[in-house]
């Protein structure tokens, strides 16, 4: 996750804001000029009733017989930043020094599986930097990494959930990469030569079949068990390459597209990002579902009951675009079984009210679209957030920045959500300090010790 409003956007924002009072001035009220108007007030008012009117009335959870996924799971980072000599405690019985043991403790404290986040890249390398660019993402989610947690996760025996970001470092809701392929040749071989951006959706979705059967080839050899895989990382905007903003075959008109209109699109026009990006992602996402079944077959291993998700940042997007999100893939042939959101309260968002918000998104997927919600990423800060996070500030109201208010408003979803649809959270990197106030340590010296929200045994306890 980065600063949704990073400087780049407001620069964008003002920009934008400058060329309309340019415009105004040079006409003066044209009916353009006062149509926009009218269509702004209208869409206010919605946006203004729709995040204070609350009801429940009518509705009805979606029906599952999945028991609760308590998610808590140690993070990209936990293996960097134990290299770089963090630790761990919970009580003072002992020191934790190493990913494994800081995943028992997660086990201990009630989790019920592991994750783990991979992009393409395969090896890491010496320094944080993609195509010259410093990268934080670089070598976090490689291949080798992930394979690793795998084993952590057969080892302890706790189920994995992975996350196939189909992209060469990272994807979010504010960038996309296409995925790479050039370090695995037999995957590669099937690009024919072309490039990434030169491949049509049924080229693209070849390669993604053989991919998908290959990660859960590896994976599942390590003796892990998956019974979810998530696929994308807040793909709202695009998948393995047909996205917002990137060059493809697939859709010529994706490359012109500002980065300012992802801010836009989904309040004012998400039929657009239907017809032009996620219709072609649904039939990414099974191709990469029918190669990770193959391996099952393959290695004889039951497939019967693993399930398959994708999940989406929310602040950006109304409860009714989310529904319409999920029922575009099943549409377009990814029979998607659970559909993951990410729910940051404190991120800056259109909406005033986080929990009504939220609230609202699950009942209108659970509604409009019969599936139950898995928030895959979760955080609320314990104190003042600052650095690259200072945007992330925004207090709900009842729960204080702190570790009463943290731990509070994490109960408050838990439990909510179990009588509401949604089946599992997990607590987004709570052993990074780099995540500012949001992790579930505080730490001293690379030393962290254990907030309330992590102590708190009502929470984690099914
Ligand atoms: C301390 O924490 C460990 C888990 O890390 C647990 O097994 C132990 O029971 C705890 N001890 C006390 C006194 O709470
Ligand atoms: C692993 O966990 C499962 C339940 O999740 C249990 O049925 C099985 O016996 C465990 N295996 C070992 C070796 O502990």
């Amino acid at each position: 996750m980065k600063g949704y409003f990073n400087l780049e956007e407001n620069e964008k924002i003002k920009n934008f804001l400058d060329k309309c009072k340019r415009h105004k001035v040079k006409t003066g009220f044209s009916i353009v000029g006062i149509i926009l108007l009218i269509i702004i007030i209208i869409v206010g008012i919605k946006i203004l009733v729709a995040q204070f009117y609350y009801s429940e009335s009518g509705y009805v959870p979606v029906k599952t017989d999945e028991p609760y996924r308590m998610a808590l799971s140690v993070s990209p980072f936990t293996d960097k930043s134990i290299k770089e000599g963090y630790t761990y405690e919970f009580n003072s019985t002992y020191t934790i020094s190493t990913v494994e043991d800081l995943e028992k403790l997660y086990i201990e404290r009630g989790a019920t599986e592991m994750y783990v986040r991979i992009a393409t890249k395969r090896h890491v390398t010496s320094e944080d930097i993609t195509d010259g660019e410093v990268d934080t993402n670089a070598n976090v989610h490689t291949f080798d990494q992930a394979i690793e947690l795998c084993k952590t996760a057969a080892k302890l025996n706790i189920t994995m959930n992975p996350e196939v970001m189909c992209a060469y470092t990272y994807m979010d809701m504010e960038k996309q990469q296409a995925p790479r392929f050039e370090e695995y040749p037999e995957i590669y071989k099937l690009q024919n030569g072309k490039d990434w951006t030169e491949l049509s959706l049924d080229e693209i979705n070849v390669v993604l079949k053989a991919y998908g059967k290959f990660l859960a080839t590896e994976i599942l050899k390590t003796g892990c068990t998956v019974k979810n895989w998530n696929l994308g990382n807040e793909a709202n905007f695009g998948f393995a390459g047909v996205s917002l903003g990137l060059k493809t075959a697939v859709n010529k008109n994706l490359e012109g597209v500002s980065s300012f209109k992802r801010y836009i699109l989904p309040v004012f026009n998400p039929g657009w990002l239907e017809e032009n990006i996620w219709k072609y992602n649904a039939k990414e996402f099974a191709a990469v579902r029918e190669g990770i079944l193959e391996a099952y077959k393959d290695l004889s291993i039951d497939s019967t009951g693993v399930k398959f998700s994708t999940h989406i940042a929310t602040v950006v997007m109304t409860p009714g675009a989310c529904a319409r999100y999920f029922n575009c893939m099943k549409k377009n042939g990814y029979p998607i079984d659970t559909a993951g959101i990410s729910f940051y309260p404190s991120a800056p968002s259109l909406y005033v009210k986080a929990m009504i918000l939220f609230k609202k998104t699950v009942m209108e997927i659970n509604k409009k679209s019969n599936l139950p919600v898995f928030i895959g990423e979760f955080s609320y800060p314990s104190g003042e957030m600052s650095g690259d996070f200072a945007g992330w500030n925004k207090e709900v109201s009842g729960y204080p920045h702190s570790e009463e208010g943290q731990a509070a408003i994490y109960k408050d979803v838990v439990n909510w959500g179990k009588t509401h649809g949604v089946i599992g959270i997990r607590y987004w990197a709570a052993d990074y300090e780099n995540w500012g106030t949001m992790g579930l340590f505080k730490f001293e010296n690379k030393h962290g010790k254990p907030k309330q929200a992590l102590l708190d045994d009502e929470i984690h306890r099914q």
